[in-house]
């Protein structure tokens, strides 16, 4: 693991303290890199219309490309668990429409699994399947 992805994984897990998760009580810390150098944190937020609840790896993706950063070279995820924690299939297709080569999976004790975007989303129906 590079420093950059400590840097991450200490952002992701700091951000996590901001979870608003009333109804699972399970609190998802993420954080991404831009191509700026720029690291953008995010957690989940839930809704009483369960479906509408936004995962901390969507909420980080957004908040950077909402800053105008849409090169994502890194994104961190970090909850409670035995193992680290998978991201969402829902995060997965985002993740992969950004094009993010290098997703850290992460719990508080420090278990770090890393893996690759074919790892995470292999055969991702993209903009590409658009095409006539
Ligand atoms: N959640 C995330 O934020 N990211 C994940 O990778 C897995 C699930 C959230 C959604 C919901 O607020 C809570 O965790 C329980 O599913």
């Amino acid at each position: 693991m590079t420093e950059v992805d400590k840097k991450l994984i200490a952002e992701a897990k700091r951000v996590r303290e901001f979870a608003y998760c009333p109804y699972s009580n399970f609190a998802v810390g993420a954080a991404v890199l831009g191509e700026s150098g720029t690291i953008y944190g995010g957690c989940n937020v839930e809704n009483a219309s369960f479906s509408v609840t936004n995962c901390a790896e969507r909420t980080a993706i957004y908040k950077a490309v909402s800053a105008g950063e849409k090169d994502i070279l890194a994104l961190a995820v970090v909850a409670q668990g035995a193992e680290p924690v998978p991201p969402c299939g829902a995060c997965r297709q985002v993740i992969a429409e950004f094009n993010i080569p290098h997703i850290l999976m992460a719990n508080l004790a420090d278990d770090v699994v890393e893996m690759t975007l074919d790892e995470l989303l292999p055969g991702a129906f993209s903009a590409s399947n658009l095409e006539e």
